[in-house]
């Protein structure tokens, strides 16, 4: 298939980080299939204050998490990143054999190294090349992103993009400020190559700032070990995970809805033409805020955070999979997406759901 060379400099807006829309290459990117994997083990807010100083009453009117899951022995970031890809490429009706990229969006990999080849050679995926992507939050969507520039390109046809985090791992479980926010999950997406008027991804935008990164970090320690004489070496490791909640709620609830405005003007899409507002899923006052401020109707927001809380890179290719698994998105569908988070990082875009290509 051939539809043309790319030119990124087409884009719509003056920004720097702005989709071509519509594609200059002719070639756009359709999204066919998804999955998603749990742990086993759920928590509720009622176990949680058995251990610390909590309620379920606070937990649930602050964010709107009633449990999360918790990987236990056996479990991992290659474990579940292969659940949900596996189950993605069974919806996509695409066999391992014929995924060119795997872009696995993680900030908790069982191998610093990478974990995306474990993956690979979990789902038999032998001609794919495999890399992580680390964006905290914002990781799936800028995957989703990254991927779709691969394949407009013409270097990819199909791409599977996982959003997967364990964040359990890197909790403090004894800080209640950020203990009752996280859980462990993966998602999976299968994207491929289509015609370009068949596009599925409308609009992008990408932003970081990093003079705010110290609003949210899992940090590497600065612990050194003697090595020769006066010199020494830093020891790997990695502090529990820091936020300062109130100006990461300050933030959401400003970039969120002034990069979704953003894209919305730059397409001419009215916002009581989106099907549904599919948000990182990390606080529902932040959902609540967004939907307000474009008049959505709760009925139009996906939320699963009082089940799962926020998985990170996996919110929103798990709550994708939930939504399509019970039918409410549908082909054609028109979801607006936003993903945020540490770095600090967001961005969000404009996706049409394709469903499998017969
Ligand atoms: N149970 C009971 N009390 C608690 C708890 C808890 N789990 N956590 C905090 N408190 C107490 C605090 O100690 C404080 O008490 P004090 O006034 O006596 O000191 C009080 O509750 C208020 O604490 P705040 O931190 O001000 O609570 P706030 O209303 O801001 O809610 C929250 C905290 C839920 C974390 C909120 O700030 C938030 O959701 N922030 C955004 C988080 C987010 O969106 N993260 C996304 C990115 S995640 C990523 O990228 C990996």
């Amino acid at each position: 298939m051939s539809f043309g060379a790319g030119n990124p400099a087409d884009s719509a807006s003056s920004s720097p980080a702005v989709s071509a829309s519509p594609s200059s290459t002719g070639r756009g990117i359709a999204l066919v299939g998804c999955g998603s994997a749990l742990p086993a083990a759920s928590i509720s807010n009622a176990a949680l204050s058995e251990r610390i100083e909590t309620s379920d009453d606070w937990i649930r009117s602050r964010t709107g998490i009633g449990a999360r899951r918790v990987a236990g022995p056996g479990e991992t970031i290659t474990t579940l990143a292969t659940a949900a890809a596996t189950a993605a490429l069974e919806h996509a009706g695409w066999s391992p054999e014929q995924v060119d990229l795997i872009l696995l969006a993680t900030s908790s990999p069982d191998d610093l190294f990478g974990t995306a080849p474990r993956v690979q050679a979990a789902i038999g995926a032998h001609r794919a090349v495999a890399f992580d992507l680390t964006a905290a939050c914002s990781g799936f969507l800028f995957s989703l992103i990254t991927a779709a520039q691969y394949i407009r390109s013409g270097a990819f046809e199909r791409v599977l993009v996982i959003g997967a985090d364990q964040l359990s791992r890197w909790i403090d479980w004894d800080d209640r400020r950020t203990c009752v926010l996280f859980g462990d999950g993966a998602g999976a997406v299968a994207m491929q190559a289509v015609p370009q008027p068949q596009d599925g991804l409308l609009a992008f935008r990408m932003r970081s700032d990093g003079s705010r990164n110290a609003c949210l970090t899992l940090a590497q320690t600065e612990t050194h070990r003697p090595l020769i004489g006066s010199l020494s070496a830093q020891v790997g490791g990695f502090a529990p995970i820091h936020m300062n909640g109130q100006e990461v709620y300050k933030f959401a609830v400003r970039e969120v809805p002034a990069v979704l405005a953003d894209l919305l003007e730059a397409t001419g899409i009215a916002a009581d033409q989106l099907n549904w507002l599919l948000l990182h899923q990390a606080n529902q006052r932040i959902l609540d805020a967004v939907a307000n401020r474009f008049a959505v109707p709760q009925e139009r927001v996906l939320s699963n955070l009082s089940s799962y809380g926020n998985t990170s890179a996996a919110t929103i290719p798990l709550m994708l999979d939930e939504a399509l698994r019970d039918g409410r998105v549908r082909p054609g569908h028109l979801i607006a997406s936003s993903g945020f988070g540490a770095g600090l990082s967001w961005g969000g875009a404009l996706l049409r759901w394709s469903g499998p290509q017969s």
